[in-house]
């Protein structure tokens, strides 16, 4: 597997799942830029080892998304390959109906749904003049299950799992869409879910929780691939089977 010469965007490329595919990318020749919103110095400080580039902008605001695509065409002359992975979310149980605040809401459904729209739909005209454009959006198993940490953020999920076969369909043969669904990753936004942590270990076939290095390795499959597209991979260790 080789991305000399590729331009790879990776949204959410600060931290956890996102940090770890911006390093697996570019030791594999991508030309990488590291995207966040807020945690600009983890940012800049994962783009600086890795030797790519370090864009700010919250998905979840269309200037500023419109404003990094164009940031990224130029700077770097292509863009190839986009990994949505920024999100957010909050632990609500599911029947605390009136702690899902508007604002909780708006956050959650912005930040991952419409996230994922305004990059992918401002990252099109140039995936099209890639050989192989493809878009990965980083979903969940609570897309997919009756489960996850809140309403919001599931619904959410299961939008883009949708989205991704919406856009997989009407952007070939040019760009290919497909979406990694990770079950529990061990990240710094699930560090304290121990509970959940010990309940994969002892339920799911895999008997472990996922590191970002697994679904880096999906998200670089996925990529490669030249053929698959509409696809929901799951990375979970077979949670969605029980
Ligand atoms: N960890 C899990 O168990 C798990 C399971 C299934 C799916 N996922 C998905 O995997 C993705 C990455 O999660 P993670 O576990 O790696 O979390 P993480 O370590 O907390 O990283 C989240 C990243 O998203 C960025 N981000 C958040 N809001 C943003 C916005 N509006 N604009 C741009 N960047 C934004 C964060 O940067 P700033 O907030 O500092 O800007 C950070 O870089 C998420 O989409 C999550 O839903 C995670």
């Amino acid at each position: 597997m080789n991305f000399d010469g590729k331009t790879v965007l990776v949204t959410g490329g600060s931290s956890g799942i996102g940090e770890r595919c911006a390093e697996r990318f570019a030791a594999l020749g991508a030309t990488v830029i590291v995207n966040s919103a807020r945690s600009v110095e983890a940012g800049e400080a994962v783009a600086a080892r890795i030797g790519g580039l370090y864009l700010q902008a919250d998905v979840s605001d269309k200037a500023a998304v419109e404003v990094m695509i164009a940031a990224a065409v130029e700077r770097t002359g292509r863009l190839d390959v986009v990994i949505n992975n920024a999100g957010a979310t909050e632990v609500i149980p599911h029947d605390d109906l009136d702690a899902v605040t508007d604002e909780v809401w708006h956050r959650i459904i912005d930040t991952n749904l419409t996230g994922t729209w305004y990059v992918t739909r401002a990252a099109v005209p140039h995936l099209r003049e890639s050989d192989n454009g493809c878009v990965i959006n980083v979903t969940s198993l609570a897309g997919v299950r009756v489960l996850g940490s809140s309403i919001p953020y599931a619904v959410s999920k299961a939008g883009i799992n949708h989205l991704t076969r919406l856009l997989a369909r009407a952007l070939g043969p040019d760009v290919r869409v497909n979406a990694v669904a990770p079950g529990l990753v061990d990240t710094p936004w699930t560090s304290d879910w121990n509970e959940i942590r010990e309940y994969v270990r002892a339920t799911v076939p895999a008997r472990r929780s996922a590191t970002p290095d697994d679904i880096a390795e999906a998200c670089l499959f996925l990529a490669h691939s030249t053929l698959v597209t509409g696809d929901i991979l799951m990375v979970d260790g077979g949670h969605h089977l029980l």
